[in-house]
């Protein structure tokens, strides 16, 4: 994990499931309900970018999107795939965001803040953000690891892409799903969330509103969690 331990190794940092694999499936999905509330024409980073697919779409609407990863390797690959003139990627720390005060309108996140301190990134996206400006970290939480949650997102699949699509989706995704590596990593990601108080719905929104007084948690984009918040001055 980045933060006061210091810098996190590359494995520490990476999904374990290779990109196209999660992107094509459970995270497509958030992704779709997150495109939805973004609203339009704005200046967005998105921290913790990872290869920049969720990026690169929102760059089809906005004036302008910045990912910023702390892995060269993910940037890398972002700007190998994606070539949107209004997108650029940056390798960066959130913590210390490559980008000027209050310099953009909106800051999206996806499944990053469970490795970061939130009492630590408050000051830097009130930093980054102009007023208004909006917050919204999208993240994992108990819904994402326990089976009753995971049941919901194939359910949904199935009603969205038929048998035939879903059962070939699970077919792809459960051997990555039972990989002895990942899930340890799920394990690890669990320990981390419970320490930070943010495995639960409800330790999650008293976190964020601890910290961001006033945003909105919500546990409808299946199975993540998030917070929504508007800053005005
Ligand atoms: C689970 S991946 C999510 C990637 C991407 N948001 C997506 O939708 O696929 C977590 C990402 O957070 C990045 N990350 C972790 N700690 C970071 C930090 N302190 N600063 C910037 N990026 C970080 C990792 O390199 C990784 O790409």
């Amino acid at each position: 994990m980045a933060g006061s331990r210091g810098p996190a190794t590359f494995e520490e940092l990476h999904v374990s499931y290779p990109d196209e694999s999660v992107t094509e499936t459970i995270c497509q999905y958030a992704y779709d309900e997150i495109l939805q509330r973004i609203p339009k024409g704005k200046v967005v980073v998105d921290i913790g970018c990872g290869i920049g697919t969720l990026a690169s779409r929102i760059a089809g609407f906005s004036k302008e999107v910045i990912g910023v990863d702390i892995a060269p390797e993910r940037i890398e690959r972002a700007k190998a795939v994606h070539g949107a003139k209004n997108l650029r990627f940056y390798v960066g720390e959130a913590y210390h965001l490559p980008l000027d005060r209050q310099s953009v309108d909106v800051v999206v996140s996806f499944a990053v803040f469970h490795h970061l301190e939130l009492a630590r990134m408050v000051p830097e996206l009130k930093r980054v953000l102009r007023r208004p400006g909006m917050v919204f970290i999208v993240d994992i939480y108990e819904g994402f690891q326990k089976p009753s949650a995971r049941i919901r997102t194939w359910l949904r699949m199935f009603r969205r892409d038929g048998v035939l699509l879903t059962l070939s989706t699970f077919a792809k995704m459960l051997p990555l799903y039972m990989r002895k590596k990942n899930r340890r990593h799920r394990r690890n990601d669990s320990e981390r969330m419970k320490k930070m108080n943010t495995y639960t719905f409800q330790g999650f929104r008293e976190q964020y509103s601890k910290h961001l007084p006033g945003c909105t948690c919500g546990e409808d984009i299946v199975p993540f969690v998030y917070c929504q918040y508007v800053i005005r001055e």
